[in-house]
């Protein structure tokens, strides 16, 4: 099924949920391990592509929130406090995954370099200071995505081991019991 229900997610919502988990995963530890160990394989192989993948995870996050927010009257349901925490770490983590490219890309531009999107040039470089400032929150919004992504994967691990409900499972597109 295409569209969400109130015993699993759909598979366009699994299709966006995995290739952002999958685009935004590499970017942080190919970024991360070049910084542990310089000029390893992996971030050699990944980082020239990081303005391509980081505007990729834009575009992309943009159509999840309108596929989302047309979903939401049909998701899963969320009942009692922690669950209703749950969806707002949820909403956090949709903030972060729209602020961390954006900040790049304001960064980026306003220093007067071009963004290339698959070797092509969408914007010319600007001198724009207002923008060049996003920068200074572009690690900070890495760091905080980290904490949450990992705390994100423990709960996860948590409702399928520890409390072995389908939570796992309606995202990985399981048949569940109605
Ligand atoms: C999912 C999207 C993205 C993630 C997860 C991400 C992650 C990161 C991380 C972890 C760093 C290192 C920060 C630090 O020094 O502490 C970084 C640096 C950088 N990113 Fe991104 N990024 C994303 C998107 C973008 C985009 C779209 C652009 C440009 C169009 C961009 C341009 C840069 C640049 C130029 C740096 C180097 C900044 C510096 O050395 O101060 N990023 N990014
Ligand atoms: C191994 C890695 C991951 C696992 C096992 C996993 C698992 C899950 C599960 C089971 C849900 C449904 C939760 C519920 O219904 O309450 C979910 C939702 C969600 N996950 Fe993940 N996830 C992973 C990686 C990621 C990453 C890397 C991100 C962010 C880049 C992310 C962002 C989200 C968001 C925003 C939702 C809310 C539902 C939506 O709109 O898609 N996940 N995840």
């Amino acid at each position: 099924m295409l569209k969400d229900s109130p015993q699993r997610y759909g598979s366009v919502t699994r299709a966006l949920h995995w290739l952002i988990a999958l685009l935004v995963i590499a970017q942080l530890t190919s970024v991360f391990s070049s910084f542990l160990w310089e000029h390893n394989v992996y971030s050699q192989l990944i980082l020239p592509w990081h303005t391509t993948i980081g505007v990729s995870v834009l575009v992309v996050m943009a159509l999840r929130t309108l596929w989302a927010l047309s979903q939401l009257q049909q998701r899963p349901v969320h009942e009692g406090t922690l669950q209703r925490l749950a969806v707002w770490g949820h909403v956090l983590m949709y903030a972060l995954l729209i602020l961390m490219p954006l900040s790049g890309a304001l960064m980026t531009w306003g220093s007067g370099y071009g963004i290339h999107v698959f070797g092509n040039a969408w914007f010319e470089g600007a001198d724009a200071p207002w923008a060049a400032g996003f920068g200074k929150f572009h690690g900070t919004f890495a760091w905080l995505l980290s904490f949450m992504i990992m705390g994100h994967i423990v709960m996860a691990m948590y409702h399928h081991f520890g409390r072995r409900d389908d939570t796992l499972r309606r995202m990985l597109g399981r048949e569940t019991p109605d």
